[in-house]
């Protein structure tokens, strides 16, 4: 459809209090876009609909209850009127919102999608609601701000208008403002500091005042991540959920890919050798075992270990998160002719970073028999700490017998606070 063209991006709000709307998003980034005509704001009063000298916008509930309801004909014809005055400048049909608790929760998605719109027609309800034959005909899409009660759609609508407007191009002077901000990236925004170095005897962290940024962008991504991990262990959730999530990883000298069934032949070769596995609490494999176990392996989840020299596999890895994506259990196996050379220090500091940085991990534990000592250096190396010893609780399938079994973990707090001071 034609039309849009060169429009000033619009927001038009139907309200019984347009001053609210007009005085609320006067000030700041907003209140200086409306006045630079980067974006038109517009309160319509619906009492001018009313078609009565008193105004009155309000009446009784049928069914008797305490409140008022907002009636329907001003509601109907303040929106009519604002659809033909859109029409007749040029407008598509606009993205209509009615503000109300019982709406989808607003958030910054849906405001990036508000802010690519040119129109946006917002209806807010006061007292008890709107006659519900007016949703029935206009059919708006309702949003709420919160699973809280306000008084009416005003400061709602506020928060929308604010929250998209700042997201359409000139509203911000520095448009990168934008991009680094809370949610912008599925993350809450890192802490910022200002003048003077040092407050109250408390310093602004080193690496901002050092001119380096490269560390300096590390050190942000990381808080935001300690930050998101505390506040909002939910949206690290869904971001592990992502099909974008990364499924291969790279140390100094190996490559972590995703392992398959084409991995047989190397794979069988240590699985199916009770040396290799003495102290695993499965194995040897039958090769039907390992063939199962390559069918089921998962991307993301389950790793090939190439050596990058030579692209040989020289053993498989994962971390395997619970169900509440709370605790993430590492686990792996190198070929014996690859023990003692660090590799899997090398693996294991690898897939911590990746449960607690990419994952969202809040703990990394990893068990292991305690006559493992190769194993036990590995993550003792990595910072994790022993923390439980389990007498005789390890079942050692290649001698058959019961052995001491260790645990070690990691708290994703250890993990931030020494990589990040
Ligand atoms: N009107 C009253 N409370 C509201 C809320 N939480 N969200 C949107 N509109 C509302």
């Amino acid at each position: 459809m034609a039309g849009n063209e060169g429009l000033t991006p619009k927001f038009t709000v139907l309200t019984l209090f347009p001053d609210m709307i007009a005085q609320g998003l006067s000030h700041s980034v907003i209140g200086r876009a409306v006045r630079e005509g980067i974006i038109n704001l517009e309160a319509v009063d619906i009492r001018d609909y009313t078609g009565n000298k008193h105004r009155q916008a309000d009446d009784y509930p049928y069914g008797g209850g305490c409140g008022m309801v907002m009636k329907p004909e001003p509601v109907y014809a303040a929106y009519t009127h604002v659809l033909e005055t859109l029409n007749a400048a040029g407008y598509n049909p606009p993205r209509v919102l009615l503000m109300t608790p019982r709406g989808k929760g607003f958030d910054q998605n849906m405001a990036r999608e508000l802010s690519r719109e040119r129109a946006v027609v917002i209806l807010c309800g006061h007292y008890e609601g709107i006659d519900e034959r007016v949703m029935e005909l206009i059919k708006p899409e309702c949003v709420s701000i919160g699973d809280y009660v306000l008084s009416g759609g005003e400061i709602p609508a506020m928060a929308v208008i604010d929250a998209a407007a700042r997201l359409i191009p000139g509203v911000l002077k520095n448009e990168g403002s934008a991009l680094d901000e809370s949610f912008s990236n599925g993350l809450l925004e890192y802490p910022q500091y200002t003048r003077p170095a040092e407050y109250m005897g408390l310093k602004v962290p080193e690496v901002l005042l050092s001119g380096d940024h490269g560390k300096i962008d590390e050190w942000r991504r990381l808080k935001s991540l300690e930050i998101t991990r505390e506040s909002r262990p939910d949206m690290l959730e869904n971001k592990n959920n992502k099909s974008t999530k990364t499924d291969t990883l790279e140390t100094e000298r190996l490559v972590l890919r995703p392992v398959g069934t084409e991995d047989f032949e190397a794979v069988h070769s240590w699985c199916g050798n009770p040396v290799n596995t003495r102290y695993m609490c499965w194995g040897p494999n039958s090769e039907e075992q390992t063939r199962d176990f390559l069918t089921s392996a998962q991307a993301g989840r389950d790793f090939a270990v190439v050596l990058k020299e030579t692209g040989r596999v020289i053993g498989t890895c994962g971390i395997y998160p619970d169900d509440d994506n709370d605790t993430g259990e590492l686990g792996w196996i190198l070929h014996l002719d690859y023990w003692q050379r660090g590799y899997g220090t090398e693996l294991g500091a690898e897939l911590i970073r990746y449960g607690f940085e990419d994952l969202g991990l809040r703990r990394v534990s990893a068990p292991c028999a305690a006559v493992n000592y190769g194993s036990c250096r590995v993550m003792e190396r990595n910072g994790m700490r022993r923390e439980a010893l389990h007498v005789k609780g390890h079942w050692a399938r290649v001698d058959k017998e019961w052995i001491d079994g260790a645990v070690y973990a990691l708290l994703a707090d250890e993990y931030f606070k020494r990589n990040n001071g």
